[in-house]
């Protein structure tokens, strides 16, 4: 292969990621923002789609286990081909420490990150269904 085409290649390759990133991006980015109607008496649909997020002890890094699993008070999101929990984001007052894409049925909702939360204020979870679209959850540290 000379340079050429070598540069071609290269190009038609940052191309192809672009838009596989781009398409990926649009499956996310038209989705509802959901909102309990009442945060503190939620429902069990709004259960059900809740992140709950959890801290663990922080390592002899400083890194501290984050965890969102997808569901509260008993109930656990679906995880089937028709309708699942396919991301979750956690953020660290504004700054976004991660997204996990996930499958259906061979993975559920539910993510942990290893978190430096020495000046964090709060953390953010954010689940996507499916179906049913983007559910936030926010705690004060
Ligand atoms: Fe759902």
């Amino acid at each position: 292969m000379n340079r050429r085409d070598a540069i071609k290649l290269t190009a038609a390759a940052a191309l192809l990621t672009a838009l596989s990133a781009t398409a990926e991006e649009e499956v996310f980015k038209n989705r509802e923002e959901m909102k309990p109607e009442n945060p503190a008496k939620l429902q069990e649909s709004e259960l059900k789609h809740t992140p709950q997020i959890t801290i663990g002890k922080k390592d002899a890094k400083g890194y501290t286990p984050v965890s969102i699993t997808v569901g509260q008070g008993g109930i656990i999101h679906p995880s089937t081909p028709e309708h699942w929990i396919d991301f979750v984001e956690l953020y660290a007052d504004k700054k976004r420490v991660g997204k996990s894409e996930l499958e259906a049925e061979i993975s559920r909702g539910a993510v942990t990150f290893a978190v430096k939360l020495d000046q964090v204020k709060t953390l953010t979870a954010k689940a996507g269904c499916n179906l049913h679209g983007i559910w936030t959850s926010t705690l004060a540290l």
